[in-house]
């Protein structure tokens, strides 16, 4: 897939493959794009959109290497607008559009796409049975949805919970079991449900790796307050996967 995404840059212009080592906000960077897109069965001709989209980065990574249309929500408003410039800029204006919008009153009428994904996005939401209602809603018949995302073990403690509420936006968050059951409750059948965090553990120890052997650069960049602050939330992040009590969750149901 990176190899088809890259064959498609026209001379002396970026392409969008150039991005995809920056563009990516999720765990697995375009490989774990490309498995989802395997779940959710994304060929040429589907319409796809992408929940909590970011940057766009998956959106590009799919419309370059596969050839279909994506549409991307995304409710922060620079995020969305510096999605539009980044697409333009790789050439990708007429594949790829990203709109401000939020997950949880999705701008577009009934069945209007054929695949829905989302990664590490639903977290930050705490409706989650709307927001899984609003996937539903804008999925044909048969359309398909998967979606990775953090989960919660029953080890992790409540002040845990509630330092990740506070300092990651992680809210509401659900167990392999449960995000099964508000699968099947919004609708969805032939729901898969697959623990990732043996994929995600050694990614988050890789990062804070990279991040502590960088340090000394870092603190010239952004000073020695923000090394720590970001090293204190991360390692605090990793220690509880580590630790068993935090990890990943893949998800699939056909509406
Ligand atoms: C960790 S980033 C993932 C971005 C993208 N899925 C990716 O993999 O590159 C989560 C994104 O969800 C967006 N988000 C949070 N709540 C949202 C909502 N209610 N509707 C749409 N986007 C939302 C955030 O602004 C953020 O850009």
């Amino acid at each position: 897939m990176r190899a088809a995404a890259t064959r498609r840059r026209p001379a002396g212009r970026l392409a969008a493959a150039d991005l995809f080592e920056f563009d990516q906000d999720h765990y697995g960077g375009i490989e774990a794009v490309d498995v989802l897109a395997r779940h959710a069965g994304v060929r040429r001709r589907s319409r796809v959109l992408d929940v909590c989209a970011g940057l766009g980065g998956p959106a590009r990574f799919l419309a370059a290497g596969r050839g279909c249309r994506v549409v991307g929500v995304e409710l922060h408003g620079g995020r969305a607008a510096a999605a539009a410039r980044l697409t333009r800029d790789v050439g990708l204006a007429a594949q790829v559009v990203v709109v401000r919008g939020d997950a949880l009153a999705l701008p577009f009428r009934a069945h209007a796409f054929d695949v829905c994904l989302s990664q590490e996005g639903l977290l930050h939401i705490a409706d989650k049975p709307a927001a899984l209602a609003e996937c539903r809603r804008v999925l044909m018949p048969g359309g398909r949805l998967a979606f990775t995302d953090w989960i919660a073990y029953a080890r992790l403690a409540d002040g845990e919970h509630e330092q990740l509420r506070r300092w990651m936006a992680a809210t509401t968050l659900q167990s392999l079991d449960s995000y099964r059951a508000l699968l099947g409750r919004a609708g969805f059948g032939s729901v898969d449900a697959h623990d990732i965090t043996h994929e995600w553990r050694p990614v988050l120890r890789a990062r804070l790796e990279r991040h502590r052997a960088g340090r000394a650069d870092i603190v010239a960049r952004f000073g020695a307050q923000w090394a720590d602050e970001y090293d204190r939330l991360f390692g605090f992040f990793v220690g509880l996967v580590e630790a068993g009590k935090l990890g990943g969750g893949r998800f699939s149901g056909t509406a």
